[in-house]
Order: C-alpha cells, then structure tokens, then sequence
C-alpha cells in the first residue's frame, strides 16, 4: 500500500488548481444508462472512484472510453442489469444504477451497498422512492431485486434530504409517465449539475437547487454532451490547506459560493479570503481562532469537509466543538489527529477540540476519504515528518492531491510500504 511522507512546516505559496467534481461525475455517469448512443463527460476527474464506475458501466455492456479530459460512455447495447457486490461494496454511488436500468429497462438486480467504515448508510429512502414510482422491490442474498411495467410520477417527500436518493430519483423519474415531484430534496450543487446533464438529455427539471424538484418525464432521452462542475470539495480542502500555511496560497477553478459555509468559517477563523470570480487567494496573519461548527446539509457546513476544519481547529488558540449530524461515525480521524498532538475527545456527536501550540510529526492512518485528507492538512503544518499510511483512501477522492501541493511548496513524498 502506498503512504505519504510529509515534512511539515512549509508554507504554501502560488496557484492550485481545483478539478471537476468527483460526486457529480458519478450520477452523471450513471444517467448516460438512460440513453441510447454515446455521452460525453468533460472533466471527469481521474480518480479510483470514477474509474470503478466506468467498470460498472462496461460490467453491465456500456462502451466505456477516457480520451483526455473526455469520459465517453455508449449505453447504446446494455445487456447485463446487475450491479455485483464487489462494484457496489466498494463504492456507495454504483447503487444508482438501480433508478436508471428500471426506467429503461423494466428491472434491475443491485447489491445492497451495506456498511462504511463512516455509518451504516442505509438505502431506505431510494428504495421507497422508487416503490412509489412503482417499483416492485424484492430483497434476497443482499440484493435488491427490481421490476417494473413502467415507472410513473409520483409525489415523494424524504424522510431527510438524501443526496444519492435524490438523484437516483431525479435519474428514474427522467423516463416515467409524468411528472414526479420530490420534496425535502438534496439542494447540494452536485444536484443541480445533474439536473442540467439531464436537462442536455431533454427532460425537464424544474426546483433544482431547492427542497422542491419537479421531473417532467418523457419517452425518450438522447445521450448529453456536459462539462461537469468543478470539485468543491477539493476546493475546500485547498482553502483550509491556505488558512493553515498560505502565503498567500490562489486557488483557481473553485466556486465560491458552493463554499460559503466554510468561507465564513474560515474567515471567522481569521484567515483572510480574496474572491474574485475563479481565483481565491487565502493568507492568515495573526493565530487561528477557534470556531464551532455543525454539519447540516447543503447550504450548511458540509460533512466531506468536517475532517479538514478539525485539523485546522487542532492549532486554534482556543476550544472549539464540531458537531456531525451526518454520518454516525465520521470522527475515525480524530485518534489519528491526537497521535499528532492535537487535544480533541469526542462526546457521541461532538467534538471538543483544544487548540494546541503545535502538532509534532509522527506515523497515522488514513480511515476515509475526507479523513484522510484531514491528516495531509496536519500533516503540512506537523513539526518534523509525518507519514500517512492507505492513502488509497485519497486516491479515491482527489485528483494529483501530492502533485498539487508539492507545486505550490509542499514537501510531500508518495512511498510503497
Ligand atoms: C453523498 C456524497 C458524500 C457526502 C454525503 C452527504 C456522493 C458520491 N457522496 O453521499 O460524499 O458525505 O452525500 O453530503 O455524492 N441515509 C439513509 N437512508 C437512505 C439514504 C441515506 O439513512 O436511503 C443516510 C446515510 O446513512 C447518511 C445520510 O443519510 O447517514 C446522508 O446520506 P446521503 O445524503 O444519501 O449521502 P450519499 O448520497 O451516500
């Protein structure tokens, strides 16, 4: 397995660019199943995940091509409905097919995507969604087994704003008679770049963007040309990176106000933010202050970027709680972050962090995705050397992350174990 091994104490200086969005990409992916012909996905980033889908798609018949920056996906012949518990297990997302093979294809057999090391993650909100478009479920041997003599629209409320059963509902509801409406809907940006893909695909989506979404269904969709939104994930992690050690630290290609939460966080922090449409350029010049913050969904403070605040809060001159209403069990860095020095304990959904001085390197492992990139934050500004082990989990979820830093001034070595 690889590990990074990092010296901290280098200040991040010049210009960082953000990719495309890894979770808008793979809905994205997923909605080519409705088509016949062949999709194209500009700035899909290359990354485990996207590939892993890709595979999925060509499991099921799909030509799957990368030239460049294009993700060519031809669904043209789809011969095999199923998505195995291998593909599924190791990505959450694949469970999408389901809403899209049912509206073409009348039936799908999709693995349970069971548990994650961040929560049990149920599938029971896609699931009555998709009986009520009229869907007959069937589970057995950790499958869902589904068919359908045609979805038709239906009025759906979540029980909470879910983001993949929105848009596996949103993909679904694309080829039912009529139209669908679905309240309590996810109203992440993630959302609304599916919406437009689909909107290229010729079905009309009003609401995207907002709790409400009406899905105006139709017939027949043609494969969609689409650049996908840029990753605003990624961009955050950068902007925390530039509060930490920026000097000034641009970051390019992000949208701001797909991070106005933790702009205004970070800000409150004391780092000084300077938007000017693509270009962010953080610095900080006094000591870090600490800030509290829940997760919520979208527009609140996201739950992908709770891990990279926590490491900033670690060196904060003062306490700060951080409160994760998302995920059961998304604090696995925090063991990691306190072999580094930091002082946190967690309380059931909280977390107490007491700012230390400074953290002192030393040998952590990554958990999660968003975890471990909360460790390659410490890590950058960890006294002496620190060495992250199973990156694989960042290689899941960012683009070049290494190659990026190290650009900009960081000193950041790739090593197999
Ligand atoms: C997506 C993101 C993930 C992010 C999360 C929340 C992708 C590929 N992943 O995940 O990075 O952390 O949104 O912003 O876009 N739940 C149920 N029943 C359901 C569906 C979800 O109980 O049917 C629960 C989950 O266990 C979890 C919470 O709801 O605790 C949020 O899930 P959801 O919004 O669906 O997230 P994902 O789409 O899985």
């Amino acid at each position: 397995m690889d590990a990074f091994r990092i010296q901290g104490g280098r200040p991040l200086r010049g210009e960082i660019s953000v990719s495309g969005s890894k979770n808008a990409s793979l809905p994205i992916m997923v909605a080519a199943l409705l088509a016949e012909g062949e999709s194209v996905l500009f700035g899909a980033p290359d990354l485990v995940d996207v590939r892993t889908l890709g595979q999925l798609l060509a499991h099921m018949g799909a030509g799957v091509r990368r030239e460049g920056r294009e993700t060519k996906i031809d669904a043209t012949r789809i011969d095999k409905h199923e998505a195995p518990y291998d593909l599924v297990r190791t990505m959450r997302a694949s469970f999408l097919v389901i809403g899209p093979l049912l509206a073409r294809f009348g039936r799908a057999r999709v693995s349970l995507p069971g548990g994650c090391a961040i929560g049990a993650r149920p599938v029971d909100q896609h699931l009555k969604a998709l009986e009520a478009l009229g869907a007959t479920l069937h589970i057995s041997h950790g499958y869902v087994e589904a068919e359908t003599k045609g979805l038709c629209g239906a009025e759906i409320t979540f029980d909470f704003p879910t983001v993949g059963g929105t848009e596996n509902l949103m993909i679904a509801a694309s080829l039912a008679k009529g139209q669908t409406v679905l309240n309590n809907a996810a109203c992440e940006p993630e959302i609304v770049d599916l919406a437009l893909a689909l909107g290229e695909m010729g079905v009309r989506i009003e609401g995207a963007g907002t709790e409400r979404l009406v899905v105006h269904g139709t017939d027949k969709v043609r494969p969609y040309r689409h650049q996908v939104v840029c990753d605003r994930i990624e961009f955050g992690t950068f902007l925390v990176a530039g509060a930490l050690a920026g000097e000034p630290l641009t970051i390019l290609g992000g949208v701001a106000d797909h991070q106005a939460a933790l702009v205004d966080k970070l800000k409150k922090s004391g780092a000084d933010i300077a938007i000017d449409g693509p270009r962010a350029t953080v610095t900080r010049a006094g000591a870090i202050r600490p800030v509290d913050l829940r997760t919520a969904p979208y527009p609140g403070f996201p739950t992908d970027m709770q891990a990279q605040l926590m490491a900033l809060m670690t060196v904060a001159d003062g306490v700060s709680v951080i409160t994760e209403t998302i995920f059961e069990n998304r604090f696995m860095h925090v063991p990691e972050l306190n072999r580094l020095g930091a002082d946190i304990r967690v309380d059931g959904g909280k977390a107490v962090v007491h700012g230390v001085k400074t953290l002192s390197g030393s040998t952590v492992m990554a958990t999660d995705l968003r975890a471990s990139a909360g460790l390659v934050l410490a890590g950058l500004v960890a006294e002496g050397e620190t060495v992250v082990r199973r990156i694989y989990h960042l290689d899941r979820g960012y683009e070049h992350l290494a190659d990026k830093l190290i650009a900009v001034g960081a000193n950041i070595q790739r090593f197999r174990e």
